[in-house]
């Protein structure tokens, strides 16, 4: 196991009793962990002549900007609702309880670009899903998805609908 997996810290009962929460600050706070993530990140894409990264907030914003560094391409911030001025598409999603949104600027990018999609973690689907409606709405041309850790015990990549690949850095079984 590379060290960046080592450096995940598994907080039980947060952020609420039950959920076992996978924590990647001290990851993003070592210098060599972090470099490791974005290149494990990084790895499939490498010749994949990305446009733009798609970077989910919050926590996929401090992957998704290094990555599209990385590329030397831009990166599209998908927003909680209500943060990104001007016209703005949205998806709903669905969480355990009740449900939330996402939203791009509809002018993020031109159509036809070709986009990637960032987060840290693939648990129910819902809001990966959501980002690529976004990504479909824009009329990007899908490259993919990008996730540190997939906790595959939750069943999120069977919302991962289409052809275009879903990488997980990590897949964490049970
Ligand atoms: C977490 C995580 C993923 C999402 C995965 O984000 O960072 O974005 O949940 O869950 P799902 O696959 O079940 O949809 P969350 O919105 O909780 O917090 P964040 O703003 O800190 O990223
Ligand atoms: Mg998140």
């Amino acid at each position: 196991m590379s060290d960046w997996k080592n450096l995940v810290r598994d907080v039980p009962d947060f952020p609420k009793t039950g959920v076992g929460f996978k924590d990647i600050m001290p990851v993003l706070a070592d210098a060599d962990a972090f470099a490791d993530a974005i290149d494990a990140l990084a790895a499939p894409w490498r010749d994949a002549r990305i446009d733009a990264v798609m970077a989910i907030e919050a926590r996929g914003f401090l992957l998704g900007a290094p990555l599209a560094r990385t590329f030397g391409c831009g990166v599209v911030p998908v927003r909680k609702p209500g943060k990104l001025p001007g016209p703005v598409l949205e998806a709903r999603y669905a969480l355990e309880y009740g449900e939330d949104a996402l939203q791009v600027q509809a002018d993020a990018v031109a159509p036809g670009a070709r986009v990637l999609l960032v987060d840290d973690v693939l648990a129910t689907g819902g809001t990966l899903a959501a980002a690529r409606a976004l990504a479909d709405g824009l009329g990007a041309e899908i490259v993919g998805a990008s996730v540190l850790m997939e906790l595959a015990f939750l069943g999120g990549r069977s919302r991962w609908n289409g052809t275009a690949p879903l990488h997980a850095a990590w897949t964490i079984a049970g």
